[in-house]
């Protein structure tokens, strides 16, 4: 049910809802590298001296006065356990029927910093909008859709292999994970570019996570990592996944010895079922 939403209603977030999602912010699950990371709803409008609601965001976001803030304390792996926390709050507010978007590199950091007080240990990788969807989408929202190519996802094929990546996985592989990696491949990625290649062991279930990104994208942001930010976002789609169906297992690091792997291919964590 999630999609990226740039444009939102003036409908605001009534007091009730506002304290289930401060209550949701405060009761997340740990991340799978245990990093140090915090959230806060923050209203724009008492941020921005009121005025002018689309500056935060450079125009990219039309109408939504709250956003999420998260910080988390710079250390390896900050970014994943970022991403991973960020999409479990992102997919809770879908559940609630609010609309959001993936900012990481379209707002103002350092205003956003300041209005959760970040400090100079920790970094704010991203922000999300939070509101009623608009009844349609603005201009902008649609430009941005279209130049990222956001309603199509990358071929399975492309994406999940099966003890190495030389062989691309075929339907009677994907079977054991099929739910789980149906939601890794419909996962948010920054600018659609979906970095994520899962390599399936056979007969034991083990799933390695590897990023492999693209040209020129890591020296975009200095300070953040978008791509790895999209590692956890699909370590998150995959392990809610595995718990809906009631396939429990755990993150572990065991980086595996295969053919094609190349320094191109980043090795994240892998899922290993209990
Ligand atoms: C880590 C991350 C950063 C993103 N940064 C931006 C951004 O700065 N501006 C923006 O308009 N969209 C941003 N997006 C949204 C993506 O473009 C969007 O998720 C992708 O095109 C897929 O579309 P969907 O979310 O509607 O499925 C970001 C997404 C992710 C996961």
């Amino acid at each position: 049910m999630r999609s990226s939403h740039r444009s939102f209603s003036s409908r605001p977030l009534d007091k009730a809802l506002m304290e289930r999602i401060g209550a949701m912010l405060k009761n997340l699950p740990f991340p799978p590298f245990s990093g140090n990371v915090r959230f806060d709803l923050v209203d724009a409008a008492g941020h921005f001296d009121g005025a002018p609601r689309r500056l935060g965001t450079y125009g990219v976001i039309r109408g939504a006065r709250c956003f999420i803030v998260g910080a988390v304390r710079k250390a390896p792996r900050a970014m994943e356990d970022f991403g991973y926390l960020m999409e479990a709050v992102i997919l809770g507010l879908t559940d609630l029927g609010l609309g959001t978007c993936w900012l990481g590199g379209t707002f103002y950091r350092s205003e956003f910093a300041r209005s959760i007080g970040a400090t100079d240990e920790e970094v704010v990788p991203a922000i999300t909008p939070v509101g009623y969807p608009a009844a349609n989408r603005g201009i902008t929202d649609r430009i941005i859709r279209w130049s990222a190519g956001s309603k199509k996802r990358r071929a399975m094929e492309e994406l999940f292999f099966v003890s190495g990546f030389s062989r691309p996985a075929e339907k009677a592989d994907i079977k054991p994970h099929a739910e789980a990696l149906d939601a890794v491949r419909m996962a948010p990625s920054a600018s659609n570019l979906q970095p994520w290649r899962l390599v399936l062991e056979e007969n034991n279930g083990i799933v390695h996570f590897f990023l492999v990104r693209s040209r020129g994208y890591d020296r975009i942001i200095r300070a953040v990592d978008l791509q790895r930010i999209d590692m956890g976002i699909a370590m998150c789609h995959f392990e809610m996944s595995k718990r809906d169906t009631a396939a429990p297992g755990r993150w572990d690091e065991r980086p595996p010895c295969f053919s094609g792997l190349s320094e191109k291919t980043e090795y994240i964590a892998s899922w290993v079922p209990e």
